[in-house]
């Protein structure tokens, strides 16, 4: 078998810049990130980090402060300061840390950057966008008029922009037509966190490197599949933005509709950018545009009122309307119209406040026929399921049904699985350790492509639209499963949500 591109060397010299560097994601995800990579000997000693923000601070306090949160977070998690940092692999690191005070929108900003890219020694550049989105088209046309992302063989310029991408199909279609107006495709790379999760990237593994999925791997066999993303945190600090955001767009057509790719997607040509992304391009766009009836008739959306253990409701969080009717649940069929999937319903459900954390993926697989045990104790055969766990306690197992011991032919059902903790030795890594090193060094096959982003908007567009003028919430108390309706959704196919956690 040929040996493909090896992942272990170093990332290229590259001045990274980090806009918003005052922000959570800066100081929650990206440097410790940044910091596990150099661990791991990936980052180049050519690396540089400059961050871009309005706040007037000096070099070494933003280096300051970048450990010093790594240090708080590791005591917070429960660990120590000292094993979270090895100084002098720090050191290392911070003495190419520097910062640049400036307005986002004003043109100081982009001379200071393109002077500090010819300090710096390397022409290549990444833009990291961690900002707020109403500054992503403006901070790019700006970067654009700058020049600062015009290419040359030599040096690449590349922008990462985080969600959310849009608000909607329109916004996202406007988004990106003004970055491709600065760029090309192949210099924008469109974060989706999930797909920075070990377990999420080997979902594809799994299903294209073991030659008995595939033949099981389609409506012949398979009854329906669930996915879900549950949660136990609340909106927290992010009354604000997720107010005028709401379930489905905080986590549908990104999120999930990745899980429901991976799952869905034509085995790709090859494992590059080009050859999975069109694929998931293609399936997201399988997706049956519901009318506005079919809309309402498949989705529930629900939120959350104060848990019997004096939790509080969402709307007596922080910067929330105290009559909002903002969805923190959503649960939706979808349908995906293609040959292998025709028939197959896709549920997925996310919500926030919710009993336990549980990110999986269920595979229903069609039922075994009665007949031949309709003289024995077995009154009924259970489906098998296969589970794909996500987090927490990542993993996957059958669902299969095996014979009690004893005289009497009866059944119980067993589980069949693997731990990924049994297995591997796993790092700590917050998830964007990949995503910054892919980013690095060109490999855009983790990233969003313009379709990608467009499709998932499209499909969850007739939700939005038959929400406008629908009726309100349904409500489910803090610590539960989300609402009755989410149940009566599938009951009405004679189904059940798998139990949470
Ligand atoms: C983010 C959403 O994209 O994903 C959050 O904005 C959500 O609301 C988070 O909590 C979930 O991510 P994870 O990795 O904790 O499943």
């Amino acid at each position: 078998m040929k040996k493909g591109k090896s992942k272990s060397e170093a990332a290229p010299p590259t001045t990274i810049f980090l806009f918003g560097a005052h922000g959570d994601l800066v100081k929650r995800l990206l440097t410790p990130a940044l910091y596990n990579l150099s661990r791991d000997g990936l980052l180049d000693d050519g690396l540089h980090i400059v961050g871009v923000d309005h706040n007037e601070v000096t070099d070494e306090a933003f280096a300051q402060k970048l450990e010093d949160f790594i240090r708080e977070q590791a005591k917070a998690k429960g660990g120590s300061a000292d094993e979270a940092l090895d100084p002098a692999l720090w050191a290392r690191l911070a003495k190419r840390i520097s910062y640049i005070t400036g307005d986002f929108v004003a043109d100081d900003t982009y001379a200071a950057i393109a002077k500090r890219i010819e300090e710096n020694g390397t022409g290549n550049a990444m833009f990291y966008l961690a900002t707020s989105p109403r500054f992503f088209s403006e901070v790019a046309t700006r970067l654009g008029k700058a020049g600062l992302l015009k290419e040359t063989p030599e040096a690449f310029r590349r922008v990462v922009i985080e969600k959310p991408f849009g608000s909607d199909l329109p916004t996202a279609q406007a988004l990106n037509a003004s970055l491709l107006s600065v760029m090309s495709e192949n210099q924008i790379y469109r974060i989706d966190h999930y797909l920075g999760k070990e377990t999420v990237q080997n979902i594809l593994v799994s299903r294209f490197s073991n030659g008995i999925f595939e033949a099981f791997w389609n409506n012949h066999y398979i009854d329906h599949v669930q996915i879900t993303a549950a949660e136990t945190v609340g909106v927290e600090t992010r009354g604000n933005f997720y107010d005028s955001t709401g379930a489905l767009r905080d986590m549908v057509p990104n999120h999930l509709f990745q899980l429901l790719a991976m799952v869905a997607m034509e085995p790709p040509a090859a494992f590059g950018a080009d050859a999975v992304r069109g694929e998931k391009a293609k399936v997201i766009g399988a997706i049956r545009p519901y009318d506005k009836a079919d809309a309402i008739k498949n989705s529930v959306r629900g939120q959350y009122a104060p848990g019997p253990k004096g939790e509080a409701g969402y709307v007596e969080e922080p910067k929330v309307d105290p009559h909002s009717q903002t969805e923190t649940y959503v649960a939706l069929k979808v349908m995906i119209d293609n040959w292998r999937w025709m028939g197959v319903p896709f549920y997925l459900r996310t919500g926030k406040r919710m009993s336990v954390r549980d990110t999986e993926i269920a595979i229903c697989f069609k039922q075994a026929p009665y007949a031949q045990f309709r003289d024995t104790e077995v009154d009924d055969i259970k489906s098998n399921y296969l589970h794909i766990q996500i987090q927490p306690d990542e993993g996957m197992w059958f669902d299969l049904q095996a014979k009690k011991p004893g005289p009497a032919l009866d059944m119980q059902n067993v589980r069949l699985g693997f731990a990924y903790k049994d297995f591997f030795e796993m790092q700590p890594s917050t998830g964007y350790e990949t995503l910054i090193y892919d980013c690095l060094i060109g490999d855009q096959t983790l990233f969003q492509r313009a379709d990608n982003i467009e499709n998932g908007w499209r499909a969850v567009q007739p939700f939005l639209d038959a929400w406008a003028d629908a009726g309100k919430v349904r409500m489910y108390a803090a610590g539960t499963d989300g609402p009755q309706a989410a149940d009566d959704l599938l009951a009405r196919d004679d189904r059940a949500w798998r139990p949470l956690g």
